[in-house]
């Protein structure tokens, strides 16, 4: 069973300045939720109760969502405003909720590995926040479908999902072996190829199962892409060994660290899941 879902967070989120100067882009909302709460939301369906979060310095905000907050709870009691927190409250009552700090920005290799303290000798998932997912039709949420699969097969297991072959700059791109409807087995990956290079284009999206023996990898994975710490080249090492599988998941995914995305996303949600 995997208990604990890893949510680096401690990113800049450069691309929505000023609004993330001194807000946590996790905290940024899709209508009147933060991104961070649809994950933990995804989280909490696919059966973990243990919720890491790594964040770094000015996001305080980020543990404050996730906890009482005595004066404006007392404001509302009793008034129908207070339906309005129902959903966090019941996140609350499910959940714990653990953060460590990243100092530095290394990467998403470090991120992963700064929650080790957080995650032990266990399975876990991992969730980027500002990849929103929705089910649209699916069954069930993409953790949920991976956790799925996971004890299937007990390896590490990367979400992907088709993209042009304009955009596989923007992400770590698999190549893999079909071996069961909709999955593939990883024989190679690369972060963020040079156009034109991509091995194909199926694109690693923010959801991920690792096994626990990510962390002595990472500990020796040397800076790659950008001069920063890659979970796409620790997971290669596994993949060579035949430990790593790409799902292409089913349901809608949304690049919200995108500003196109991010209204996409809005839009979406506003239409179909928003109730006032
Ligand atoms: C990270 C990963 C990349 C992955 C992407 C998904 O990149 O390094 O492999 O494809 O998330 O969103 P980032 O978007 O943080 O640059």
């Amino acid at each position: 069973m995997i208990k604990k879902c890893l949510f680096p967070a401690a990113g800049y989120g450069t691309r929505f300045l000023p609004a993330t100067k001194s807000m946590p882009k996790e905290m940024m909302p899709i209508v009147n939720k933060p991104l961070i709460e649809f994950g933990v939301d995804e989280a909490l369906e696919a059966g973990m109760t243990g919720m890491c979060i790594v964040t770094g310095r000015g996001k305080h905000s980020l543990s404050d969502h996730f906890d009482i907050n005595y004066e404006l709870e007392h404001q509302i009691s009793g008034t129908p405003k207070e339906d309005k927190l129902q959903d966090i409250r019941a996140i609350m009552e499910q959940a714990s909720f653990t953060y460590i700090r990243q100092r530095q920005m290394k990467g998403l290799g470090h991120a992963i590995l700064t929650g080790q303290q957080l995650i032990g000798d266990e399975a876990f998932a991992v969730v980027l926040a500002d990849d929103l997912c929705v089910k649209d039709g699916a069954e069930q949420g993409v953790l949920s479908q991976m956790v799925a699969l996971y004890e299937k097969h007990k390896c590490s297991i990367v979400a992907v999902e088709e993209v042009p072959e304009n955009e596989t700059h923007k992400y770590g791109v698999i190549k893999g072996s079909l071996i069961e409807d909709n999955l593939y087995r990883v024989d190679d990956m690369v972060e963020k190829p040079e156009p034109g290079t991509a091995p194909s284009n199926m694109a690693i999206i923010g959801r991920y199962i690792l096994t626990p023996d990510i962390f002595e990898i990472l500990k020796n994975t040397a800076p790659g892409k950008g001069g920063e710490i890659q979970i796409t080249d620790a997971l290669l090492e596994q993949a060579q060994k035949g430990r790593v599988l790409a799902y292409k998941f089913k349901g809608k995914r949304f690049d919200c660290g995108s500003v196109p995305g991010f209204i996409e996303a809005t839009n979406y949600v506003y239409e179909n899941l928003y109730r006032e």
